[in-house]
């Protein structure tokens, strides 16, 4: 029986393994997910099945909201012995039917939790042994190749494992899926981080070009302090940033802000369009993806990039059906639309949507 391991925020795993469950029977793919409130983990196991075209599901991260990162799980290994943990993993290995001969690299990783944390040493200094070890036995290529897959050892305590693999087209780049980020000094809030975060991580590079034009015009809703003004400020782009509060007076001398004291949700661009709206308004989600359906649509901004603020209770089916009014919308034009909706690491209790015109 296959099983996939998802890595998420602790408190989300609620939503994070409704939204695998339909996420996975869509493609085909049935079973049951299993998680403890808190792990920030969650295991999916696949229903036994003859059809071997379904018993490994393609897991590409950056299609669903919650999960950080996605993982082909190869066999949960426990009671490891404290003194030869490698024995185990190798012979484990060893054994496996894997869709591959060499990985290209491994990461020894750990639940994003205060309990996971105490792990983090023990991972760090595990991985040397380990390393050397599956190379020794030809599994692991000589040096790091990004271009291969990737091994993953998941211990949620030290006496605990899941053994999986990720592939690079589908998976995370960031150790475990978490996109960590410095704050910059000479930002206005802690909030730049999650526009950084989606620019860098919900983008590719032609996309992100597209999306933040040097030169280029944007529209800031929600605006205040600056944190999101400040990043595209950073890109080189001139900002028309929306809020009845104050807008840090240090962004502001760069000349590149217009600041509206006005209701973002009767805001009109100034020159009739701009590239980029984004949005952080603390609003209902259904409201701000009307917002944001309307400017696409009313071809306002060509791209759009915005927070949804989440309840505290299906939080999962709350987003869904923003997203799918949203998509609904935008079916009736004649432009097709490139939309991901993530559960960042530099979010709290909402997603990142980012909408790219094609
Ligand atoms: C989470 S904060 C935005 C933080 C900002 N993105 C940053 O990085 O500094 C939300 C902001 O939305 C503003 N806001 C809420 N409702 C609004 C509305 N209807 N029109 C304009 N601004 C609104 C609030 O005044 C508040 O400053």
């Amino acid at each position: 029986m296959a099983s996939v391991l998802a890595y998420c925020r602790a408190g989300y795993e609620n939503d994070t393994a409704n939204e695998l469950t339909t996420w996975l029977a869509e493609k085909g793919v049935y079973g049951y997910p299993m998680f403890r409130p808190g792990d920030a983990y969650v295991l999916f196991h696949q229903y036994d099945t003859t059809d071997n075209s379904a018993a490994e599901p393609a897991l590409e991260v950056n299609k669903v909201i919650f999960a950080r990162q996605l993982i082909h799980v190869i066999k949960h290994l426990s009671e490891l012995d404290r003194e030869d943990r490698i024995g185990p993993i190798l012979d484990a290995l060893k054994t496996a039917t894997l869709p591959f001969n060499k990985a290209g690299d491994i990461v020894i990783e750990y639940p994003d939790t205060e309990e996971g944390k105490n792990l983090a040493k023990f991972c760090r200094k595990f991985l040397v042994p380990l390393r050397q070890t599956l190379r020794k036995h030809g599994l692991l290529s000589k040096q790091e190749n990004h271009a291969k897959p990737r091994l993953h050892i998941f211990f949620t305590d030290f006496d605990n494992c899941h053994l999986g693999y990720s592939l690079p087209a589908e998976a995370s780049e960031f150790a475990m899926g978490i996109c960590r980020l410095r704050f910059p000094s000479d930002a206005p809030s802690r909030s730049t981080l999650k526009l950084e975060e989606a620019l860098l991580s919900m983008l590719n590079d032609s996309q992100r070009q597209r999306v933040c034009r040097r030169s280029g015009r944007a529209v800031d809703l929600g605006a205040c302090p600056g944190g999101w003004t400040y990043q595209l400020v950073q890109r080189e782009m001139f900002v028309e940033a929306v809020d009845n509060g104050s807008i840090d007076e240090t962004l502001m001398s760069t000349g590149q802000i217009e600041h509206f004291a006005a209701d973002g949700f009767s805001y009109r661009p100034q020159m009739g369009r701009v590239d980029l709206l984004v949005c952080d308004m603390i609003e209902k989600p259904d409201r701000v993806a009307d917002l944001m359906g309307d400017w696409l649509v009313r071809d306002w901004c060509d791209h759009a990039v915005f927070n949804l603020k989440l309840p505290m209770k299906k939080r999962f089916e709350t987003v869904t059906q923003a997203l799918d009014a949203l998509h609904e919308k935008l079916r009736k034009l004649h432009d097709t639309f490139y939309i991901r909706a993530r559960h960042l690491y530099h979010d709290r209790d909402e997603v990142t949507v980012v909408v790219v015109r094609n």
